[in-house]
């Protein structure tokens, strides 16, 4: 053994004490400028588990929700660090950009596309975990959130501190906080308070550079692309400041269910009328999935799930004013506080306490492929009647509408990135899920979803056809060859951001001008994009 490389071994072995030292000694250990330049930055254990470490594939795996992004095959990190101070992610990019690894960041791992946990050349992940201090303040009714709390735990602690204020965001208890404000986040409260994102007031991240920058060190450019530009093109989120929103003591919320055997076509054209125009403290979701009729044939259930800011006595007129071919009256209300209604739309319906929002375990892990959309004018009967025969095509797929209006159309386009506002009924959601048995058949499942989202183009959002980027799609700007170019950045830009994908270029090419911080969608700086960025302009 050679002196510096026996240097380095007891460098490392003295700082990293999660790599095995058998394991360190017996092979070149990859990376190893990395892993000493983190020690000699770094004041304080930074906690990392490299591939040898047993508990690395544990921490891995412990927060992916699509285990689509995970096989044996699937790149993995050099190394993940959990790090337990701001210092740490700031050692960690200032090492990775000396030493040209990639960065990953994940905080609830909830990527649709694995984007924070998965890259194409190599690269570290920093994983948020250890940073979920939330500290709500009653007093100006705001918080700061770490960016690795999850929505569960936020939504937990503010009902803790008072049962008149909540937060508008999504409904999934178990994403994180990290991806999902910096992506927009929406949730039941939408129609009342627009986007996680449209809350925001302050930041902390970690910038290319590894410094720490705040609302007023980054200026209001970068504050306006982290509030829905995705966080992950710019820096490290370590946590938000968020103005929290008012909720009544007493909330209602309804389920109710018809497969098309009892009318759901009829009603789902309906919905389509009235929904944007309800009241905005009333939000009516719906589900779309496959079931078996009384007579035991293959059909579809379309489920309405209601949440109402306020008791059951107030709703009664708005429903049978505003929807009363929905057919409910009293008997089908629930009154109960805005954290039942958490644990409800979390899809617990078995009387689950609201410490259930507190497991971090993601709710819906599985093998899927989802895709978007933004409807603008109400699809017709019979296309959905079409719409229906596809679905049919034994999938096991997954359709929501989440509902716009109301204070989505108050807020202009350019207010943050996330664009899609005034003139939306609703978003669509589409996802096809399958089993790891299934796996081996998962292009079967992709095509058909493909097909499916090629059937609705002519009934959706248009020049752009619009997508949401916390629902990320990969397809979107790849011309089939698997390779991403400028204009295909274009592409998946102006459907996420609109017109807003210029301004996130100029901020990115000024914030992050040597795409450190990058990924297969991310905001490119415009040095590489004047050609797409004089096509924008026009
Ligand atoms: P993850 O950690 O995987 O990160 C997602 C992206 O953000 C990655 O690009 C990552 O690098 C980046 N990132 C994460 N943390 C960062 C940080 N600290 N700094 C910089 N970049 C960071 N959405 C919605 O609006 N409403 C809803 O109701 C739902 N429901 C829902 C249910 C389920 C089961 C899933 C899987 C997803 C949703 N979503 C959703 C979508 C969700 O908002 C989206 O996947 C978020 O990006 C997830 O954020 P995480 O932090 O969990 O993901």
């Amino acid at each position: 053994m050679n002196r510096s490389f026996s240097i380095l071994l007891s460098l490392l072995s003295a700082f990293l004490f999660s790599i095995s030292w058998e394991a360190a000694a017996s092979h070149p250990v990859e990376g190893s400028n990395f892993f000493q330049c983190l020690s000699l930055h770094s004041k304080s254990f930074i906690p990392l588990y490299t591939k040898t470490n047993s508990s690395y594939s544990t921490i891995l795996q412990a927060t992916i929700d699509n285990l689509r992004c995970y096989s044996p095959t699937t790149p993995k990190p050099l190394v993940i660090i959990t790090p337990l101070q701001e210092s740490h992610i700031q050692t960690a990019v200032f090492c990775s950009r000396r030493y040209g690894l990639q960065v990953r960041v994940r905080s609830g791992g909830h990527d649709y596309e694995g984007l924070s946990y998965v890259a194409d050349s190599t690269f570290i992940m920093i994983d948020m975990t250890n940073f979920r201090e939330i500290d709500v303040n009653t007093e100006d009714n705001t918080a700061w959130v770490q960016a690795g709390s999850i929505l569960g735990e936020l939504y937990y602690k503010i009902a803790e501190k008072s049962k008149y204020l909540g937060f508008s965001a999504g409904l999934c208890p178990t994403i994180g906080v990290g991806g999902h404000f910096s992506g927009g986040g929406f949730g039941p409260m939408v129609r009342k308070y627009g986007v996680a994102a449209d809350h925001i007031i302050d930041a902390r991240m970690v910038d290319c550079k590894g410094r720490i920058l705040t609302r007023a060190t980054m200026g209001e450019d970068l504050f306006w692309a982290i509030r829905g530009g995705g966080g992950a093109s710019f820096g490290v989120i370590i946590s938000y400041k968020i103005n929290l929103v008012a909720v009544p003591p007493t909330v209602t919320t309804f389920s109710v269910s018809k497969t098309l055997e009892e009318g759901a076509s009829k009603l789902l054209y309906r919905y389509q009328q009235v929904i944007d125009k309800l009241h905005e403290d009333l939000f009516i979701r719906v589900s779309i999935l496959p079931t078996t009729s009384k007579s035991g044939n293959s059909t579809i259930l379309v489920a309405f799930n209601c949440l109402f800011l306020g008791g059951a006595k107030d709703l009664l007129p708005l429903i049978t004013t505003g929807f009363p071919e929905l057919g409910v009256g009293s008997n089908d209300f629930k009154e109960m506080s805005w954290l039942q209604s958490v644990v409800f739309f979390a899809g617990y319906t078995n009387g689950e306490s609201t410490d259930i929002l507190l497991n971090r375990t993601p709710q819906f892990r599985g093998y899927f492929k989802a895709k978007s959309d933004f409807v603008k004018e109400p699809i017709p009967e019979s296309v959905l009647e079409n719409l229906w025969q596809i679905l049919l095509e034994g999938e096991t797929f997954l359709m929501f509408f989440l509902p716009f209006g109301g204070k989505m159309n108050k807020i202009p386009e350019s207010a943050i990135p996330f664009p899609h506002r005034k003139g939306n009924i609703y978003n669509i959601q589409y996802v096809v899920r399958w089993t790891e048995q299934d796996n081996p058949q998962a292009d079967k499942h992709i095509a058909w979803i493909r097909k499916l989202y090629d059937f609705m183009a002519p009934y959706v959002s248009k020049n752009p056809r619009e997508a949401y980027l916390n629902y990320r799609d990969l397809d979107l700007g790849r011309d089939g060859s698997g390779e991403t170019s400028y204009s295909q950045a274009v592409a998946w830009g102006s459907k996420y951001f609109k017109n807003n994908f210029n301004r996130l270029l100029h901020v990115k090419t000024k914030a992050d001008p040597g795409n450190f911080f990058r990924n297969e969608q991310s905001i490119p700086p415009l040095r590489m994009m004047d050609v797409e960025d004089v096509l924008i302009n026009k």
